[in-house]
Order: structure tokens, then sequence, then C-alpha cells
């Protein structure tokens, strides 16, 4: 068992379950490489105060490179008795540069030491994400430039609506990741926020120049109150936000390839590279990644609601309770960052049923709001064409047929508005094109969002 860094006022040993209960460095220890980068910037804001020379420092730095290294190659030996990252780097200095050693940690605390270790790891991974959802949204943008001529039917309560080009759809969905790219964009102000310097939760009392800490590890801004620094995990809670809605997206997403890709709709094929079998029914093709994707949502959103459950009763200010905000943190990002992956790779390897789906726009009555429009134009109200429109949709539903198959005769005993022009009105591409208004499904509309988005992407 190695020696405590704070067992001077004990007087029996730590139970070995207590050790391991305690423990968080199986978690923790992802997190030393920004510990170390704390920690260097923490002994170079101890020379310049004259709390330590600079000789000291060096030797410290050089030191914490080498454990840094080490760490690396996996050559370092964790031990649940030091409790964690900091406390297994701050003693392994101790061994590798001797008692200078022991001056590291003057004038901080463990307490804005790991609030500032995961400021600046979820710096870090908060850039990765907005990089992968950019990708991402080219990856969109393309399969949806392939798909400008595919119509399907538009949905609302499930039932087919409107005719809308495939392309637009898939714009819908570049429209949420885009959202929640600003909303990580956002979050990054709030992130980039340096805590060193608030200590235990008071502040200390060596003159060490804040300002210049958060200069050599580049955040914009110092935090203003200690005791806010070392127990706020706003942050954390706003990225696990931020993750959730984004999961939240896709997850809607996968529920329409699967929906898309079985018997009754038959609009998709996912290929065989992305799909996996059944080990009893031969036959089985199942769409197990978009499945998994809408089940690793809800691990998300239970990871945000942990941090908001572990936060909502502690007392200022830190508060051991803590560091249980490191697994579901972690778990977040590691699960959103392999659902942009897997998404990037699978989706333009999915094959569209253009038939199928062009096959299921004309039929339901998708030209229904196109007939009352045409009325409308012929000097009905609305409402009275809504009607109108609703009487001749109950007589073809009799007959079995759609709008656009009955006869000239039968539709003029609706109204007497109705001509010949009619049947082209009703005509799924003019349906689409018809529908002109910003932000709608025409051709040339969907085409200028493409082209425009492209542009913002640097394509
Ligand atoms: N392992 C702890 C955590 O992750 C570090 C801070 C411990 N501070 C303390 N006063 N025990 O929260």
């Amino acid at each position: 068992m190695s020696e405590k860094l704070w067992d001077g006022r004990f007087s029996e040993k730590t139970h070995h379950s207590v050790e391991a209960f305690t423990s968080s460095i199986a978690i923790d220890k992802r997190l030393f490489a920004h510990d170390i980068a704390g920690s260097v910037a923490h002994c170079r804001v101890l020379a310049r105060a004259g709390v330590i020379t600079d000789e000291e420092a060096s030797t410290m730095i050089q030191g914490l490179g080498r454990i840094g290294r080490e760490i690396e190659r996996g050559r370092f030996e964790f031990d649940d008795s030091l409790e964690d990252i900091h406390m297994h780097i701050e003693s392994r200095l101790v061994q590798e540069v001797g008692k200078v050693a022991q001056k590291l940690h003057t004038g901080r605390s463990r307490n804005d030491q790991v609030a500032l270790d995961i400021r600046l790891y979820l710096r870090e991974q908060t850039l990765a994400v907005i990089d992968a959802l950019t990708r991402w949204r080219r990856v969109i943008v393309g399969f949806a430039r392939t798909h400008l001529e595919t119509v399907l039917p538009g949905y609302t309560h499930l039932q087919r609506a409107q005719p809308v080009l495939l392309a637009h759809h898939f714009m819908a969905y570049y429209e949420m990741f885009t959202r929640d790219s600003e909303r990580f964009s956002d979050c990054l102000d709030r992130i980039n926020v340096m805590p060193l310097g608030s200590a235990a939760l008071a502040g200390t009392t060596y003159p060490i120049d804040r300002d210049y800490a958060a200069s050599l590890l580049d955040f914009p801004k110092v935090s203003a109150n200690s005791m806010d620094a070392v127990s706020d995990r706003d942050f954390v809670i706003e990225f696990l936000a931020a993750a959730s809605i984004c999961m939240m997206h896709f997850s809607r997403l996968s529920e329409e390839l699967i929906l898309w890709s079985s018997a009754e709709f038959g609009f998709i094929e996912l290929a065989d590279a992305f799909a996996t079998g059944s080990s009893i029914m031969p036959q089985k093709k199942n769409p197990d990644v978009p499945e998994l994707v809408r089940g690793k949502t809800g691990r998300v959103v239970g990871d945000l609601v942990a941090l908001l459950t572990l936060m909502k009763s502690l007392p200022l200010t830190y508060n051991r309770d803590m560091q249980e905000d490191k697994a579901p943190l972690f778990d977040a990002v590691d699960t959103l960052r392999s659902c942009i992956d897997i998404y990037g790779q699978m989706l333009p390897r999915i094959t569209v049923n253009q038939a199928v789906m062009t096959r299921a726009a004309s039929k339901g009555f998708l030209n229904a709001t196109d007939m009352a429009d045409y009325l409308v134009a012929r000097g009905l109200p609305f409402r009275k064409a809504h009607s109108v429109v609703g009487q001749a949709v109950g007589y073809a539903l009799g007959k079995d047929r759609e709008l656009h198959e009955l006869t000239l005769a039968e539709l003029r005993t609706f109204s007497e508005a109705i001509d010949e022009d009619l049947f082209q009105a009703l005509e799924i591409e003019q349906v689409i094109n018809r529908r002109k208004s910003a932000g709608g499904t025409s051709t040339d509309n969907v085409r200028s969002a493409m082209d425009r988005v492209e542009a913002e992407l640097g394509q």
C-alpha cells in the first residue's frame, strides 16, 4: 500500500474496502494528459509568483513530461490506494524528481484541479464533436444531393400527408444537426473558464497570477468566484443536454430508417455490411445499427439525468458526490462520438427504392390539398374548397381510386369550378414544385438550400 498524501491526522489505515470504494482511478485515469498540462501550468504560475524557483519548476515540468509518456506507453502502475489520477501523478512525481515535488500542490487543491481537468478534457471533446458533426453534415448534404429527384410521402401522425423530396427530408436532419453543432459551440463559452487559484474553496494566500495560468492553458476567462468554481458542473450538464438533444435527433432518424427498411414500407435497404442476421431465422436482415443508436439515446439522456440528480441537492462547495460526474460524462462522450461516426459510414451506403417511395407518394390522396388550392384559385373560400375535396375523397375511396383517377365528369359533380387543367395540378411534380414558399419542398428551393449549406460547409 502506498503512503497517502493526506494521512497526517489519521491514526488508523484506511480500510481496504474503503480504498476500493472511494477510488476513481479506473475512470479518471483518462484525464492524465489534462492533469499533467494543468500541473505544468501551475508550476510556471508558482515560479512566476516566486513561490518556487525556476529551477524547481523546470525539474517538476520535466518529470511531469516523463510521467505523461510513461502513462501513454502503458508502463504506469495504477493502484486504488492512491484514489485518483491527481494523487497518482503527484506521488509518482515525488518518486521521479524527489522532494521538490512536494511543493507542486502549493496553493492548489484537488477541488480546483479536478474542475480544471474536466474543463480541459471537455473543451477538447466538444471541439472533436463539432468537427465530427461537420463531417456528418457533409455526408447528409451529399446524400440529399443524390436524391433531389426522389419523391416520397411526407407524413404527419405517421399518415401520408403531402409528397416531398427525399432531399428535403434529409435537409431537415441537416438543420437539426446544425443546431446541435451550434449548441456545442455555445457550450464552449461556459467550458472555457479557468478555475485554478480557487484552491479548496476560498481562494489561496499565494500571490499567483490567475490570468497568467489562463493564458498558459488558453482560457479566455478566469472564474469569478472561488466557491462557484470548485462546485460548478453546469458546463458538464450543458454538454450532456446538447448531447442528449443530438442523440434524440439520431434516434428519430434511426426510427425512420428502421421503419423504412421493414417489408411494410420497403423504402430503403441498408448495406449488408451495416446490418446483422438472426441466429435462428435464416431470412432475417436486421437494422441493428440504427436500433442501437436509438437505444443508446436512452443512455445519454440517462447520463444527463444522472448529473442533474447528482448536483441538485449539493450544498456549496465541493462534495465527494461530484466524483460521480465523470462516468456519465465519459459515457456520453464515447456514445455520442461513436454514433456520429457510424452514421457517417452507414448513410451513404443505403439503397433507396425510388419506385416504392414514388408509388407510396402517389397513393393516399397526397394531392388533396392541391385540389383545394386549385379551387381557391377559382374563387372558392378555402374552407369550402376543403369540404368539396373531402367529399371527392370520400367518393374516390368508395371506388378504390385516387383523385386524379376520377373522370372530369365525376369531379365536376363536386364543383363546377373544376376543369381539365385540374389533372395537371394534381401531378406529383407539380405538387412538389409549387411549394415554393421559403423553406418549402420545391426542387428549386431544395437545390438552393443545398448550395447554400455546401458553401457554408466549404465543400
Ligand atoms: N477524485 C476527486 C473527484 O473526482 C477529486 C477531488 C477530490 N477532492 C477531495 N476533496 N476529496 O472529484
